[in-house]
């Protein structure tokens, strides 16, 4: 067999099926559009819709390399051969056009011609009484009998999940020979160990599977395989394992070189390399992919990869972050196809970067926490770790569990595993419920339907901002209806509306629609459903509209003008912060209304005055500048050459929309922007605060609200001058004097407090004679600490030697304060002593020096018996 690379590998597959007619998509997205999952875990995921039958396909068949995260068995991750949290899944798709024949026909082509893997070493398994499989293994390829098998629905039927997708299937794998045999008597096809390699799945999805469990069919029979690229690559390569083919060779070398080790030396070090080999990849493609660490859904599972590789590291000796090392190694090996790799980069590296050095604080927090809690169960001679320490160890400071079996270990501890799954479990459904929130477009609901029914609106929003249309559909109380009358509030589709649907950050359109019949509908708000444009709103003049209506839309232009004005100063905020900050800043979300702006960023500190005053500057000067957007629709492609911020979930093949600021800003968008930068106005930042680790919010107004900002700053400040009878130009240092005053006036006020409570207390103090010493007890009314000490000192001046005990009583509790002088401690006696046993007495706790301890208790009403018990501690302690 030829020795080909990963990427060779890749491209002829891509180019083999392209080949038969299938049409190629570049990897989508790691973040899949459907609820019940949190990352693309399959080659299909992108396609469920055509599956389901609720999309039509844009081609009969097609092949992608997909991206895959899948998270099941991170702890195995490092420990084998095969285990990988990240990996490429190649894979062919077809949605009732060729069926199983083909499909195993056409993959067998492609291991034995294309490839060249060996077929007298080739196995099939099929589904128990999948007699199509069979026939096409059989007559097709030629495959003899004893080399097929077949097996149950667990090891031959696949799942999408617990609903969705499903068939039988047939797999292909291949004998790597005596040598990898686990020597076990029922080694075969099928066995667990490393001999016969599992290399291809063939999925005929042929149903839909119900909450219930019941098998719906499809409208149509599927084809859905999978391949490991990793694990062909490492067939082809003539490698024992994933991990030394030369897709992940480079990260292993890199690791190995920075820890001075060798690879295959000490299996100990080995797994902590392929572990941070694996979660190099995840994490730099998860951050690519728009995901930020977070603490629940996908961000989660990013945290926690990082601290895993970051944990490793140490093992390994690495001090700080490193995993951003393995960027440019990446690049190198994965940047074509997976360009958002290299368009990412910066933000991905300083991502990386500020993760790592949280979690170097939390390491040391973390084992601190261990190392006490170690010592409290040794104390308590108890041999076990709770479930909920090494939970916490593992979710709050990031300790995978296995690091804390191990320092566990070392202290001859145990760990409740079984406690530590239970609060897991908790957390992971936590994990589930965050990422139900998503919206998605697959329910087969009322607009999915009526997707499939009515044509795509057409928007003409982008030239004009009123148009005619015809009503094709109405919604009223989640149902489609024939007309609507007044009172409740109901939903529109037209054929064409210039309303602009909510998107990309932007909400959508207000204003009115004039019906034929006279009757007005106002719209409150406009929302995309797939390729329709729904308007929300109510009959404010009329008695109905109906369907077939013709219409005359309108839409609240001032509003819009608004709206467009902060669409436009967003483009030119993103820019400038890149500019002011560093070409790591990316939008991570966005908020566009006609009242102000929201932008989120990644980046890890707040703005500076400085740096806000900066960026607000270079907005307006190109806001002055007045230059004419230019707006064009081309491919993804030709965006990307005129310099376009990719956006990471873009869909492919699709035409896109380019807005540039030229000379300054250019961005895919579909949103409405001005014509030129100066009808932006004027452009101001409100506030600046964080959403989140990593993540950093703007506020912002233009145009009118930012006249309305200003002059309620000048209002406020006229308010404040008028009142200090103060300009702008004393303004401050008026407010500094008056400050200064204020000050002034409160060291005056505490002091002659001072001097009545020191007078108060010649009063309060009794005195009393205790072996030589002289008791000095006082009740006093003071609450201020430092006035106490003040009041306690003079006391402690009047006589010598002397104990001074001052008491406190508010609110039930009671404060205590016991000060010895040097001559009374010389002789024994400890303020430190006296208040421990005391404040106990008070139901409470305290302590301190032998000449100062302060303590007190809840039992206030114990005050008496308390200062008699501490008159016989104090000749206990002169007495000894
Ligand atoms: N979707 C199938 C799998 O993941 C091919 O194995």
């Amino acid at each position: 067999m030829k020795y080909r690379s990963g990427k060779e590998i890749r491209d002829l597959f891509v180019k083999f099926w392209v080949g038969k007619g299938s049409r190629h998509y570049p990897s989508f997205s790691l973040t899949p559009d459907d609820p019940s999952l949190l990352f693309t875990i399959a080659g299909m995921v992108p396609f469920k819709a055509y599956y389901l039958g609720i999309r039509t396909p844009e081609a009969p068949h097609a092949v992608t390399c997909q991206k895959c995260v899948r998270t099941n068995d991170i702890e195995n991750v490092g420990r084998t051969a095969r285990h990988h949290t990240f990996f490429e899944m190649l894979g062919n798709f077809a949605w009732g056009s060729y069926f199983k024949r083909e499909a195993i026909t056409w993959a067998w082509e492609f291991l034995t011609e294309v490839i060249g893997l060996d077929s007298s070493k080739m196995y099939a398994s099929i589904y128990q009484d999948d007699q199509e499989a069979n026939d096409a293994w059989r007559g097709s390829v030629g495959l003899s009998e004893s080399r097929i098998l077949r097996f149950g629905r667990d090891e031959n039927y696949w799942f999408m999940g617990e609903r969705g997708p499903c068939g039988p299937c047939s797999e292909i794998y291949y004998d790597r020979g005596e040598k990898c045999d686990c020597g076990s008597l029922n080694c075969g096809v099928g066995c667990d160990c490393d001999r016969y390699m599992e290399i291809w799945n063939l999925v005929f999805t042929q149903y839909d599977r119900q909450q219930d469990g019941t098998l719906i069919p499809l409208p149509r029979s599927n084809i859905d395989t999978g391949m490991g690229l990793e694990r062909l690559t490492s067939l082809v390569q003539g490698v024992e394992t994933d991990y030394e083919s030369d897709l992940f060779m480079p990260l292993i070398t890199h690791t190995c070189a920075r820890a001075g080790v060798r690879y295959g030396e000490c299996a100990k070090r080995d797994m902590a390399v392929r572990v941070i080999a694996d979660h190099a990849r995840s994490v730099a493609f998860m951050l690519a992919d728009g995901i930020l660490p977070a603490n629940d859904g996908p961000g989660y599972v990013l945290r926690r990869l990082l601290r895993r590789a970051a944990r490793y590291g140490r093992l390994l000796g690495f001090e700080g972050g490193f995993l951003h090392e393995y960027l440019p190694i990446l690049i190198e090996v994965m940047g074509d196809p997976y360009r958002e790799l290299i368009e990412q980069r910066l933000t991905i590296e300083k991502i990386m970067e500020v993760e790592e050095s949280r979690f170097a604080k939390t390491l040391a927090q973390g084992t601190e926490l261990f190392e006490a809690e170690a010592a409290r169960l040794r104390g308590e001679r108890r041999m076990v770790l709770s479930g909920d320490v090494a939970f916490a160890l593992y979710d709050t400071y990031g300790f995978p569990l296995e690091l804390t079996l191990e320092m566990a270990e070392e202290q001859g501890l145990s760990v409740d595993k079984e406690g530590f799954e239970e609060a897991m479990k908790a957390q992971r459904q936590r994990a589930r419920a965050g990422s139900k929130q998503k919206k998605s477009a697959l329910t087969g609901d009322l607009y999915t339907e009526l997707e499939n029914e009515l044509p795509p609106t057409v928007f003409t929003g982008y030239a004009a901002h009123s148009g005619e249309g015809k009503i094709l559909a109405l919604l009223a109380g989640g149902v489609q209806v024939e007309w609507v009358d007044t009172g409740a509030e109901f939903e529109v589709v037209l054929d064409a509306t210039p309303f602009y649907a909510e998107r990309g950050g932007q909400v959508g359109d207000a204003g009115k629609l004039y019906v034929e019949n006279k009757a007005v509908i106002k719209v409150l708000d406009t929302t995309p459903q797939g390729k329709l444009i729904i308007h929300k709103g109510k009959l404010t003049e009329g008695a109905r509209a109906a369907v077939g209506m013709g219409v005359r839309a309108q839409v609240d232009d001032e509003r819009r003008a608004a709206v467009r004005r902060n669409h436009t100063a967003t483009h030119l905020l993103h820019e400038a912060l890149s500019r002011v900050l560093g070409g790591h800043v990316r939008q991570a979300g966005s908020l566009v209304t006609d009242r102000l702006l929201r932008f989120d960023y990644t980046h890890h500190e707040a703005l500076s005055r400085e740096q806000i005053e900066k960026v607000e500057e270079i907005v307006n000067v190109h806001v002055l500048a007045d230059t004419v957007l230019d707006v064009v629709e081309c491919s993804l492609d030709e965006a990307r050459a005129r310099g376009a911020k990719a956006l990471f979930d873009e869909k492919y093949g699709e035409v896109v929309r380019v807005v540039t600021a030229p000379g300054f800003s250019v961005e895919l968008c579909g949103g409405l922007h001005v014509r030129a930068t100066g009808e932006v106005g004027l452009f101001k930042i409100l506030r600046e605060e964080s959403v989140g680790s990593g993540t950093r919010r703007v506020v912002a107004v233009t145009g009118m609200n930012a006249l309305g900002a200003f002059q309620r700053a000048s209002r406020l400040a006229n308010q404040v001058m008028e009142r200090l009878s103060a300009d702008e130009s004393n303004l401050t240092s008026k407010t500094e004097a008056l400050l200064e005053e204020l000050r002034r006036l409160q060291r005056q006020v505490q002091e002659v407090r001072l001097k009545e409570l020191a007078q108060d207390a010649e009063r309060v103090f009794q005195r009393k004679d205790v072996g030589g010493v002289i008791l000095q007890t006082g009740r006093l009314t003071s609450t201020q600490p430092e006035m106490l000490r003040d009041v306690g000192d003079r006391a402690k001046g009047r006589c010598s030697p002397t104990v001074v005990v001052m008491s406190v009583v508010e609110e039930g509790e009671c404060r205590l304060t016991v000060m010895a002088d040097d001559a009374a401690v010389k002789r024994g006696v400890n303020a430190g002593a006296l208040v421990k046993e005391a404040a106990a007495l008070l139901g409470g706790r305290g302590g301190g020096r032998p000449g100062i301890a302060q303590g007190g208790g809840r039992d206030a009403a114990r005050l008496d018996e308390v200062l008699v018990k501490i008159e016989t501690l104090l000749e206990g302690q002169l007495n000894k």
